[in-house]
């Protein structure tokens, strides 16, 4: 390279400067538009309509609105400061032979930019104050107990002897009390529809309470991260008419059906032979493990495996097969089993209704 005259340093250095602003913005909108991209991108929860838009509850309603007012200050804030730092850009760009004037302090302008988030700030905490209160119901016409474990949900109702696992029935237009715990790490219970999220904490109780509007079927996941399969920690929340609910729960609190299908017949006796009853139970029969779900009513569940498997017979024994190629990492070892002890286990678990 032959040598530059200062002129022609000058003009290549602005050539330089340029091209990295350009390369910046182009990465900037890259990185905007992918965020805005991702943020639209519904999960797979949210495209079975399990949206905190679609509300349910009282509870999700007003939790709905303090979003949408909270979204209103923080755009408002948004516009404004990047309205700033666009106009600052522009205006004092680095021009040649030109020295910004240097300034020093500026009371009124710090003492403006330090009241204002002051008061925003005391504005979001009082609609919070607000919410919360009308959130706190005297929720205890019904009462759902909830362990959480890794990572499947025990659910019981006191005075009771049903023991469910990842699903939750409650009446409809009912205050439920919900009373949370944890067996090993920390989760989180989130229905999206129903309601906001509390913590199930090892060794300690926390307590929620909801109403639900209307009858359905809502998703309900974990919101804390508690290991390898927490995106794979779901249950089902159905609400249902007081009737269907009090039918629901007395058949969930009896003893296990008898098989009478001689391939169920087999599987029973292919449950009992195996350890599967060191860890999960089947009320009516000598399974009493209590660290893996109760299975007496597993036929009658919508889900297996905490959500993440439709409950069909095909699934059933797929998840029996290789518990660990559906759900990596998950607590079930892999019963070593023939082709044909596949078959009955599946009946019978299946007929367990
Ligand atoms: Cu349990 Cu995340």
């Amino acid at each position: 390279m032959g040598p530059m005259s200062a002129g022609e340093a000058g003009t290549q250095g602005a050539g330089v400067a340029e091209l990295r602003t350009r390369i910046l913005l182009a990465a900037l909108a890259v990185v905007s538009l992918s965020t805005v991209a991702v943020l639209l991108t519904p999960s797979p929860a949210q495209a079975e309509g399990a949206s905190i838009l679609r509300p349910a509850s009282p509870n999700a309603s007003e939790i709905r609105s303090l979003a949408f007012y909270v979204l209103l200050i923080v755009s408002g804030i948004f516009l404004v400061v990047e309205g700033l730092l666009i106009a600052s850009i522009v205006r004092f760009r680095n021009r040649p032979e030109s020295e910004v004037p240097q300034t020093h302090g500026n009371r009124r302008l710090e003492t403006v930019w330090t009241l204002i988030p002051a008061i925003l700030v005391i504005v979001i905490f009082a609609l919070t104050v607000n919410t919360m209160q009308a959130l706190d119901l005297p929720g205890g016409e019904v009462q759902v107990e909830v362990t959480g474990h890794q990572w499947w949900w025990e659910v019981r109702y006191p005075g009771t002897e049903a023991v469910v696992a990842n699903e939750i029935h409650v009446p409809v237009q009912r205050g439920i009390g919900v009373t949370l715990t944890s067996a090993d790490v920390i989760h989180s219970f989130w229905v999206p529809q129903i309601g906001g999220k509390t913590d199930l904490v090892p060794g300690h109780t926390n307590h929620t309470s909801f109403l639900a509007a209307t009858p359905g079927r809502y998703h309900g996941e974990c919101a804390e991260f508690c290991g390898l399969q927490h995106a794979g920690m779901r249950f089902w929340l159905v609400v249902e008419d007081a009737a269907d609910f009090s039918a629901w729960l007395k058949h969930q609190a009896e003893p296990a059906a008898e098989p009478t299908d001689p391939q169920a017949v087999a599987g029973k006796e292919v449950f009992l032979s195996m350890p599967c009853g060191g860890c999960h139970a089947i009320r009516g029969t000598e399974a009493r493990g209590n660290i893996a779900p109760d299975l007496t009513h597993v036929g009658s569940r919508l889900s297996l495996a905490a959500g993440t498997l439709d409950n069909t017979s095909e699934n059933l024994r797929r998840w029996l097969r290789d518990p660990q190629a559906v759900k990596p990492g998950n607590k079930m070892p892999t019963p070593q089993l023939t082709n044909e002890q596949l078959d009955q286990l599946t009946a019978y678990l299946e007929g367990l209704e």
